[in-house]
Parts: C-alpha cells; sequence; structure tokens
C-alpha cells in the first residue's frame, strides 16, 4: 500500500477534491449483518469523573517520563457537548445545503446516529447541518469521519476509524459536479468556492493532520485567514497515526500518542476550528461548546467485552499483567491507577516516525504557542510514545500508534505479528480469541515493511511463559 500519510485530511475526500491515496475508497459497505452478533451499547451516559484514578500503582520503569496533570475545564456538561459534537457548527465551512442535498447519496439507517437533530437527522454521521453569520445553511464536515467506527455490526461514537481510510458514509455529497448544479446563489458559490480553496490548503503538506498546514495562512493573534502561507508546514512523518479511541481522554494528561497536547485539553480538542473560523469571536463561541464536547469525552465509557470471557484465566492474567505491564500500563478494577508515562522510542522499539518527526512541525508548533489556542494549551512533541490507559483496549485493534498489530494476541506475542496482512475492516471480521482484526479479511495489504509501518517493538511480552500470555490476553478482555 501507498503511504496512507498522503491520504491527508480523510474527510475532505468525498467531495472530489483528489487525495493521493494508495488504497481504494470506502468502508466495506454491507448492510447490518448483526444478527448473529451479540451487541453492546456505546454509553454516552454522563459518569462524573471528579475521581481521576490515583498515579500510585506499581513503580514506574527506569528511563520512563512522567507526564504531570494540569488544570482542566470541568464545567462542561456532557449532555450538551455530545449534541453539540453531533449537530453544532464548530467547523464553520461547508457545502451550502442546496447543493449537499441536491447531490447527497441516500441515507442508510446504519449511518444514523442518536441525537440528531433537525436537518442534521437527514445526512450521514460524518457531517453537520449548520447556519452560518451570513445566514446560510451548510453541510459541515464534523468529527467522526475520523472519530467514529462500526463494530460488530455497530456505529460507535468515539471510537477511532480503523481503516486509516475516509469513512464515506451514505448521507453524503460525493460528486461535485452534482453539488455545483445544486447550488443556486453567487453568495453559495462562493461560499463553496472558499471550502473548496482551504481544504487544497489543508492537503497542501500531505499528511493526515492538517494542522500546520491551515495554520500557516493565519494570523496566530486575530486569526484571519490570507492566502498567502506564513511558514512552510512540511514534515518527514511517513505512515499514519491511529486514530485512539475518546474515552481514554479522562484519564491522560498529555494527549497525542507522543504525548505532545499538555496543558488544557479543550484549546487542543477545538484545534480543527483552524480550517473554518473567522476571527476570536467566532474562536471564542466555539471555545464555550469544546468545555461541554470535553466533559463529553470524559463520561464515554468503553463498551464491554460481548463475548463469553473465562474469569478463572483472566484472574491469573490479572498477576502476570501486574507485575510486566502495570508499572507503565497502570491497574484496573478497585485498586485503579495510571501513571501517564512517555516511554522513550529506544525503550518502546515501536516506529520511530511520529516521534521523531511530529505532525506539527518546529514552525507550527511556535505558531501554536503565539496563537489564540496557545493561551489555553501547549505542543510539547517528545521523542516517545505514551504507554496508553487500556480499558475497551478489546474493541481498538489494530494496535500501537501506526496501527501496524492487527490483535492483542499478536501485541502481547511478538512471533505472531504478520508482517503484510489484509485490512479489509469488514465489521464482522472480528476475531474474539485473538482480540482484533481477523487477518483473513480482502481488502488492502496493510505492510510492514512500508516506512512509518513498522509492527516492530513492544516486546515486554516476550518476559512472560506461553500459558502467562494466554492469561493475559484473556485479562486484557476484561478491561
Ligand atoms: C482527519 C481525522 C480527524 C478528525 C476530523 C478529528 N480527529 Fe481527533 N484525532 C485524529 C487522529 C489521527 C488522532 C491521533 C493523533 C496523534 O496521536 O498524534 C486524534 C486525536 C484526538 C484526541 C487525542 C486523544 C488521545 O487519546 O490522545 C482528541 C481528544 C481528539 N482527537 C478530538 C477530536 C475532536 C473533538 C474532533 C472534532 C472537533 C476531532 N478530534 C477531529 C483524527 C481526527
Ligand atoms: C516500558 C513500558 C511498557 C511496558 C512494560 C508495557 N507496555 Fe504496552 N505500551 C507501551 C507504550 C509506550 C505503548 C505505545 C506504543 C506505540 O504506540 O508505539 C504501548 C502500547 C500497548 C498496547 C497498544 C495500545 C493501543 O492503543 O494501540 C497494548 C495492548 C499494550 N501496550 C499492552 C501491554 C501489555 C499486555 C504489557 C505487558 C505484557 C505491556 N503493554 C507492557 C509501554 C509499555
Amino acid at each position: 500500500m501507498k503511504n496512507s500519510a498522503e491520504n491527508a485530511w480523510y474527510f475532505l475526500a468525498p467531495i472530489g477534491i483528489s487525495i493521493a491515496c494508495g488504497a481504494s475508497g470506502s468502508l466495506p459497505e454491507t448492510d447490518d449483518p448483526s444478527a448473529s452478533f451479540p451487541h453492546f451499547d456505546a454509553s454516552i451516559s454522563p459518569s462524573p469523573t471528579s475521581s481521576s484514578p490515583s498515579t500510585e500503582g506499581p513503580e514506574a520503569p527506569a528511563g520512563a517520563i512522567p507526564i504531570p496533570k494540569e488544570a482542566q475545564r470541568t464545567n462542561g456538561d456532557p449532555a450538551r457537548g455530545y449534541r453539540a459534537v453531533v449537530n453544532e457548527g464548530y467547523i464553520s465551512l461547508g457545502i451550502p445545503w442546496s447543493g449537499f442535498s441536491f447531490a447527497m447519496t441516500p441515507l442508510k439507517a446504519r449511518d444514523s446516529i442518536p441525537g440528531r437533530e433537525g436537518k442534521n437527522a437527514l445526512v450521514g454521521y460524518a457531517n453537520n447541518v449548520m447556519t452560518n453569520r451570513q445566514g446560510m445553511e451548510l453541510a459541515v464536515p464534523n468529527c467522526l469521519a475520523c472519530h467514529a467506527a462500526r463494530l460488530n455490526g455497530k456505529l460507535f461514537v468515539g471510537l477511532g476509524n480503523p481503516a486509516h481510510l475516509p469513512a464515506i458514509p451514505s448521507g453524503l455529497a460525493t460528486n461535485q459536479a452534482l453539488v455545483t448544479i445544486g447550488l443556486r446563489t453567487p453568495s453559495e458559490f462562493a461560499e463553496y468556492q472558499e471550502y473548496t480553496s482551504r481544504i487544497l490548503a489543508a492537503n497542501s503538506t500531505g499528511i493526515l493532520f492538517p494542522f500546520g498546514a491551515l495554520a500557516a495562512h493565519r494570523d496566530p493573534q486575530t486569526l484571519a485567514w490570507s492566502s498567502i502561507a506564513r511558514f512552510d508546514a512540511h514534515t518527514n512523518l511517513q505512515g499514519w497515526v491511529d486514530v485512539p479511541p475518546w474515552w481514554r481522554t479522562k484519564k491522560k494528561n498529555g494527549l497525542y500518542a507522543n504525548g505532545m497536547g499538555r496543558g488544557d485539553h479543550v484549546g487542543h480538542m477545538m484545534n480543527m476550528s483552524v480550517f473554518s473560523v473567522q476571527d476570536v469571536a467566532e474562536a471564542e463561541h466555539i471555545e464555550t461548546m469544546f468545555v461541554d464536547i470535553a466533559a463529553y469525552l470524559r463520561s464515554i465509557e468503553p463498551p464491554k467485552f460481548p463475548y463469553d470471557i473465562n474469569k478463572e484465566l483472566a484472574a491469573q492474567g490479572e498477576k502476570a499483567f501486574i507485575h510486566t505491564c502495570a508499572p507503565c500500563h497502570g491497574t484496573y478494577g478497585s485498586n485503579e491507577s495510571y501513571p501517564n508515562l512517555l516511554i522513550p522510542v529506544e525503550m518502546v522499539g515501536t516506529d520511530p516516525s511520529l516521534a521523531e518527526n511530529p505532525w506539527p512541525n518546529a514552525d507550527a508548533v511556535a505558531w501554536f504557542k503565539s496563537s489564540y489556542y496557545g493561551k489555553r494549551a501547549r505542543l510539547e512533541p517528545a521523542r516517545g510514545y505514551v504507554a496508553p490507559p487500556l480499558d475497551g483496549i478489546w474493541a481498538t485493534a489494530p494496535f500501537f500508534h501506526n496501527g501496524s498489530v492487527p490483535t492483542l494476541e499478536a501485541v502481547i506475542d511478538p512471533s505472531k505479528r504478520p508482517s503484510s496482512w489484509s485490512m479489509s475492516f469488514d465489521e464482522t471480521n472480528f476475531d474474539p480469541r485473538a482480540a482484533g482484526w481477523s487477518t483473513a479479511g480482502g481488502g488492502p495489504a496493510y505492510d510492514t515493511t512500508q516506512p512509518g509501518l513498522s509492527n516492530q517493538g513492544h516486546k515486554f511480552g516476550e518476559a512472560l511463559s506461553s500459558d502467562e500470555r494466554l492469561a493475559v490476553l484473556e485479562y486484557l478482555k476484561t478491561l
């Protein structure tokens, strides 16, 4: 497969702007096959998280760097946050409704999500419908092209899209020519043109995260857009970044795979607004939504493993886990702890590309620091990876920051890691025994010999006997 970092901004593909992408198109389009699968519900019920886990667990391994806890704005309302994620215009440039509705593919029930209001209920889950300050109705991108995924026939808001490809649900306008036919007024044309020009800017660095490419066009203080980029936002990042599940944010002090998202999480969660924000007044308006969105993210509970678990085996696994894994990943259950450790790349041994070439390059980090966002939060890239919380880990394959390992079994036993594996990500392709994606599915191959996609490192399971590895695998399914 071609280096998929070139996918640039996932959700921009549907409007037909060409993105370089070695793998073909969309997620598998099967109808709900779930009859024979156990179901579970993504809990969006608020659970106050004032009691964050203690950091007093097993002693941290030598060389690990603790990421300190920092003050967070916790006065948000989770229910309002969910409502905002799936209805509001925190990204405020999009396709005028006239053109979008004219070109939209028919919405299938499987691409609907709960809580959609007004016209939001008419479109697929990866767009919201909002009215901008000029009173124009727009279908705008939302977070869910990347932060929603289907597992066992059910769509989960907050589960990372595992496909490393644009999610192209039904209820989307994918045909640019049709959109253009549907537009009615010169101001709608102008709006659409502005939207497409921002997409070109977002795609200009060819990496998944367009933050730097877009920030380069803005005055950091006033956020005013100019057509000329102020700095070169390119980075040597290769491979791709696997999308983490949202329910981890309640435990993490540093967001992102390398822990660089320091300070107030709200300042990071709202950074996608560099795509569209018009000025500081709009940023302030969006920020109030993100205080609620941050509360919603903290309220999400991971789904429970929906298949049988051998409890006795899992209890044995817990003992081995506490000894071998908990020093980095923390403890779970009644005696919960999470140490928030950054592990230097040499120590964990997984692919170094992201740690060495983070998606915001030095110029983008400097822009962030002097910007609106930088008054709230800090970007501090470091040469390592966070040992993430393992809550709900069974649901989040493929594993590691680059998604290079398809099952938990193979995370624990490096000898079982396939060097090339097929990633159909068909939603019924889940392997309950190995806890991850069955590698037998069709679809493009994930080739771990490509730059950025290595499946090496993290060999900590080698310290265990094969019986212990089986037991730890069973234990991980209980988290
Ligand atoms: C283009 C795809 C895409 C979109 C759209 C997107 N994200 Fe993300 N998000 C990612 C990826 C990829 C990462 C991991 C980046 C990394 O670790 O370097 C991430 C990471 C995060 C994290 C950090 C999680 C952690 O465990 O460290 C949060 C929080 C987050 N996103 C929130 C949001 C919100 C809120 C939105 C909508 C406003 C959004 N994202 C839109 C792809 C996306
Ligand atoms: C020295 C610290 C350390 C130890 C010990 C350790 N891990 Fe990890 N683990 C990490 C780091 C760092 C990552 C992230 C690596 C990356 O993304 O490249 C990770 C990632 C993982 C992941 C994948 C997470 C994801 O979302 O993709 C799993 C699963 C995991 N570890 C399980 C274990 C188990 C089971 C053990 C014990 C056998 C263990 N780890 C021991 C540091 C550690």
